[in-house]
């Protein structure tokens, strides 16, 4: 089966299970432990990635892989709860399969959140970054192939990726809620390997501020089709080359569950406020 039959197939099994999207519905795609928006959901319903026909299913410990619509501050919402990734063997096109299944489905603003590593020595750990830029560190691009001419230009301009009215708004309400936001630009490398002290400082030097192993595919199949996005990263740990820490999974895992209420309660602040 090619990959549009997938997508419609994968758009009509939820459309039977979960009904018509509602016009303005936000798409929300939850990172490694940050699950904790799709709990603060209500009336919510949800799918298993592995029950929905073509979607591409996530083997990475915290990534639920679940679907689950349900209002938040009054306002309709999709959270894609977890993700695949290019570090598992899917390609590009995969890891933007959930994004692309959104805007079938109707989805036209998405907010991508992932657990990042600080790459800015004045970053802190368990503070929310805004993602005002990235670097396609990746080699890959969900957009390789023909173009869908519905979706999106062969040569989409990037100048622009994440929307500035968005995160206008996230500012303002992280200072309105006394929340420390760093902001910044983050990397997509490949993984899964962490960094090495040098390759730290090159990735520092090439004008990082955070860095992860997703997030930017789903960025650019996103910006490809219109659609608005917020970034925001989780900073789990932090990236000096002269002084390196080991980095655990787990260890990332346990920082991002400790800081997801955070970014939740940022989220929900601006899906309050949001038209
Ligand atoms: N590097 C790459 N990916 C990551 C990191 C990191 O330090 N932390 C969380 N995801």
């Amino acid at each position: 089966m090619n990959y549009r039959s997938k997508l419609r197939h994968s758009v009509a099994y939820i459309q039977e299970k979960l009904g018509k999207t509602q016009p303005g519905t936000v798409g929300i795609v939850t990172g490694s432990g940050l699950g904790g928006m799709a709990q603060a959901l209500r009336d919510e319903k949800s799918l298993e990635y592995a029950d929905i026909p073509g979607f591409p299913v996530s083997t990475v410990k915290g990534h639920a892989g679940r679907l689950v619509s349900g209002t938040a501050q009054e306002k309709p919402a999709l959270v894609l709860e977890g993700r695949c990734h290019l570090y598992e063997g899917f390609p590009a096109e995969d890891t933007a399969f959930g994004i692309r299944v959104l805007h079938e489905l109707g989805v036209r603003t998405v907010v991508l959140t992932n657990a990042a590593g600080a790459l800015n020595p004045v970053f802190e750990t368990g503070a929310p970054m805004l993602i005002r830029d990235h670097i396609n560190f990746t080699g890959q691009t969900p957009l390789c192939g023909p173009n869908h001419e519905d979706w999106g230009p062969r040569f989409p301009d990037m100048s622009t990726v994440y929307d500035r009215e968005l995160a206008a708004l996230a500012e303002a309400k992280a200072l309105e809620l006394g929340l420390r936001l760093e902001r910044g630009t983050y990397i997509q490398v490949p993984g899964p390997c962490l960094e090495t002290p040098a390759e730290t400082r090159m990735y520092r030097m090439l004008g990082a501020d955070a860095i992860g192993m997703s997030t930017v595919m789903e960025a650019i199949a996103a910006h490809h089709m219109g659609m608005r996005i917020l970034g925001l990263s989780c900073l789990t740990n932090r990236n000096l080359p002269d002084c390196m820490e080991p980095v655990s999974h787990e260890s990332v895992l346990a920082r991002a569950e400790q800081s997801s209420a955070a970014m939740t309660q940022l989220m929900l602040a601006v899906l309050k406020e949001f038209a």
